[in-house]
């Protein structure tokens, strides 16, 4: 980590604390430098990284003061709008396919894209360590990459888990084509058909989708749009419902952006553990945080080998390789097994290049960069939402990825909106393709993935003016 970087860490916490109120005067760069005995560049650095996130703002000749959150002040959903513990059958792949079509064309407005901005991503290095390994492969590694994936592409990410924390042994990783193989996977091999599994309410579409591909049925939980899944109602279910499994995003959940305080992390697999439920834990988007630290998941806590937490490289470093792996605890072998039987291997030459990234390239700098871009995205996304939608929806401020979740009045209808705002070449994520039931129609999900520009602006102004028309 370079010397502003921690500095900046230093300086984060009485920012995000409540020490310092809003608008109030941060140190000069002069009595900064002072204080920390750091020079002025560094000073300065640490600052502009501070206002990149959003936390604090510049004023021309007046110096550095602590910025008023935007649309914090907007208030978090109240509790008749969160829906009850239902199970379900899944039916909702017609709708997802038909929404996500939209999202392919670039001359649309990608509010309703998934993914961030190919752009944020460092493609030139990525192919020369995937060209280099290429020609220096041993070609005995396509047979002992057999199924369980690179040897050092394991070791590389047992390794980045340790750092933040987490123990994890190279052996229970199986690397998959991205983080939904990896999700389908480990589904497959804690269920059997007819089975329930518990998810989030909203959840993630991907995972309503491979909950109706197995035939098994959804337990929805409700899902507190700032710290998650709410295990009291957790725990209800798991005495209702013979629960096979659960299925949760515990850091920047998709859609809600919510993620689990530590301590609540720590009794989801306790509750769980204690009735010896699998839990398969989404995790993609953990790396893309705005605080200094990655948040840990749920496996930190897992002494059983219960926990199958999945991540993936296509959120945070290299979109469209696939690459993506399980740990996979105490069900590591089945899993391997299991892959044999659904792709054999992931492919070769591309986990020798993204272990060659790991291993010799930037990735942290990269990864800081990324996050950067990423927060300063959400503000100017969030403050675009208070010129134009003030009083017309409740939005909370993730602190990490590059979802926000808008909740409208009753009255509005998210579906309607989804095609009155692709006609004029805008795409949105309406709530019900996050939920079994098609619940959720008054929310969408909008991507601040992309380099806010004036466009954007333009088109939260368009959706506001049709949600206004609508209701
Ligand atoms: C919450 C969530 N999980 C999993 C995935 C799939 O990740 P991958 O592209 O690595 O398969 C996505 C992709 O959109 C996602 O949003």
């Amino acid at each position: 980590m370079k010397l502003y970087q921690k500095l900046a860490q230093q300086l984060e916490v009485p920012l995000r604390d409540g020490t310092l109120a809003v608008g109030e005067r941060l140190p000069s760069i002069r009595e900064l430098c002072a204080q920390r005995h750091v020079s002025p560049a560094t000073a300065m650095r640490a600052y502009q990284h501070l206002e990149a996130q959003g936390l604090i703002e510049a004023r021309p000749r007046s110096g550095f003061f602590l910025a008023r959150p935007p649309a914090a002040s907007i208030p978090p959903l109240p509790a008749r709008a969160r829906p009850r513990v239902r199970n379900t059958q899944v039916d909702v792949s017609d709708l997802v396919f038909e929404i996500l079509e939209s999202v392919r064309d670039r001359s649309v407005v990608p509010l309703g894209s998934a993914f961030p901005a190919p752009t944020l991503f460092p493609w030139p290095r990525l192919a020369r360590h995937l060209g280099r390994s290429a020609r220096q492969m041993d070609p005995w590694s396509s047979v002992e990459s057999l199924a369980a994936g690179h040897p050092e592409l394991r070791r590389q990410i047992a390794q980045r888990y340790l750092r933040h924390g987490v123990s994890v042994s190279a052996e229970q990783i199986v690397i998959t084509a991205g983080a939904l193989e990896a999700l389908t996977l480990a589904l497959q091999v804690v269920t059997h058909p007819g089975d329930a599994v518990a998810i989030e309410a909203p959840s993630f579409y991907g995972c309503l989708q491979a909950i109706e591909a197995l035939g098994l049925r959804a337990v929805e939980i409700p899902t507190h749009p700032a710290e998650g899944v709410e295990l009291g109602a957790l725990a209800q279910a798991l005495q209702r419902h013979d629960i096979r499994a659960c299925w949760f995003m515990t850091s920047f959940q998709n859609p809600l952006g919510a993620s689990m305080p530590e301590e609540k992390k720590r009794d989801l697999v306790r509750l769980l553990a204690a009735r010896g439920v699998p839990l398969i834990e989404d995790d993609v988007y953990a790396e893309l945080h705005f605080g200094s630290v990655r948040p840990r998941p749920a496996k930190a806590f897992d002494t059983a080998g219960l926990v199958l937490t999945c991540g993936s490289f296509s959120k945070c470093l290299a979109p469209g390789y696939r690459l993506g792996w399980v740990a996979a605890g105490r069900h590591a072998v089945a899993l391997q097994r299991r892959k044999i039987t659904s792709s054999l291997a992931t492919s070769v030459p591309i986990q020798e290049g993204i272990a060659s990234f790991l291993q010799r390239d930037a990735y942290d700098a990269h990864l800081a960069r990324l996050r950067q871009a990423l927060a300063a995205q959400q503000t100017a996304a969030l403050r675009s939402i208070e010129r134009h939608m003030a009083g017309l929806c409740r939005v909370l401020r993730p602190e990490g990825g590059y979802f926000l979740w808008l909740e409208f009045a009753p009255g509005v209808d998210t579906l309607a909106l989804h095609a009155a705002a692709l006609r004029r070449g805008i795409s949105i994520a309406p709530g019900p393709i996050f939920s079994p039931r098609r619940e959720f129609r008054n929310c969408l999900r909008l991507n601040c993935g992309h380099p806010w520009s004036p466009e954007f602006d333009a088109a939260v102004a368009t959706l506001a003016g049709l949600v206004r028309r609508t209701r």
